[in-house]
């Protein structure tokens, strides 16, 4: 493929890293002589025709920004066969003969189906979630637990001066990666997430000790799909009288500048991205494997579906007392 046009959107919940993202495919594909379309809006706005084309002054100082320039939705209507061959027609009516998608586990089944119907496609693993398999990290990760211990080195801070447990909520949707790689980074006593059951009774029964030994403050991470805060907080009054504070992180950690590293994966993934669709790739998604980036069939991804936390990171927080 050369000289010809490639499109590209960001597609699911945004995240930090997709605008330096986007800035990589575009700089790669003009200075490879391709043309640029940018489709706003994910899916969706390829369904409803929201498109232009990009140069480089578009993608100019937007870097250093989180979010996405190109904006992003989830579009239900992909999983129709009608929406699909919109989809297709769209993209012919368009011209475009390679589609870079970026985004979630959504968006990369997006990406295999319009595969699947002959559209040349590599999709790009983005979601801080980092539950995309196949990839060590997914973008946005980095800054998204940067977010979540700058926000936590902040409570310790109040927490410690009025001899306070604070319940700390992430997100992360099924998966607890976000939990415990925080707990990690911010010295958490607790990480309550949904892959490992979990006992209040003992939490409780560690807390009141750590109060009597005079600790001046306790941790506890949460990730959003092992349980609330709220209700956490609620059972540890019932269970022994503590009064917490509770923090919903929500949002917050998917905006936001990118960090170093979210920015420099955005550019290696982006030019990558443009490369395999030069070399003939299709139905691929880009992963970091141990440094290295690799392409791998968006079938394999797909059918694992979600990728597992790493048992390694899970045994550091069991040694480290978590
Ligand atoms: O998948 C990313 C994510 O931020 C999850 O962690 C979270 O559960 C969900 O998206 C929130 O979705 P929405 O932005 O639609 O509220």
């Amino acid at each position: 493929m050369s000289g010809g046009r490639i499109g590209v959107l960001t597609s699911g919940g945004d995240c930090s890293g997709m605008n330096a993202t986007v800035r990589a495919v575009v700089r790669a594909a003009l200075t490879a002589g391709l043309e640029v379309v940018g489709i706003r809006k994910g899916y969706r706005g390829l369904l409803e025709g929201h498109s232009e084309l990009i140069t480089t002054r578009t993608v100019s100082n937007i870097l250093q920004r989180g979010g996405t320039v190109l904006q992003t939705a989830r579009a239900k209507e992909m999983q129709t066969p009608e929406g699909l061959q919109r989809a297709v027609s769209q993209l012919q009516t368009l011209g475009i003969e390679g589609l870079v998608v970026i985004g979630g586990d959504g968006s990369l089944n997006g990406a295999l189906a319009l595969h699947r119907q002959g559209v040349r496609t590599i999709a790009i693993p983005a979601s801080i979630d980092n539950d995309i398999p196949f990839t060590d990290m997914a973008l946005g990760v980095d800054t998204a637990l940067n977010n979540i211990v700058h926000a936590v080195d902040c409570l310790k801070d109040t927490a410690s001066s009025h001899d306070r447990t604070f319940v700390v909520e992430t997100m992360g949707r099924n998966c607890g990666y976000l939990a415990v790689a925080s707990a990690i980074a911010c010295g958490a006593e607790y990480a309550i997430i949904p892959e490992l059951p979990f006992d209040l009774g003992a939490i409780c029964r560690n807390l009141r000790q750590r109060f009597e030994e005079g600790r001046d403050n306790s941790i506890l991470m949460v990730a959003e799909g092992a349980a609330s805060a709220q209700v956490i907080a609620d059972q540890i009054k019932d269970r022994i009288g503590f009064e917490t504070r509770i923090m919903v992180l929500g949002h917050y950690q998917r905006g936001g500048s990118p960090s170093t590293f979210d920015r420099i994966l955005g550019a290696r993934f982006g030019v990558a991205a443009v490369d395999a669709l030069l070399h003939g790739d299709s139905g691929k998604m880009l992963g970091l494997n141990c440094s290295e980036l690799r392409l791998v069939e968006l079938e394999s991804v797909v059918a694992v579906g979600r990728r597992p936390i790493d048992p390694a990171m899970l045994g550091l927080a069991r040694t480290l007392g978590i």
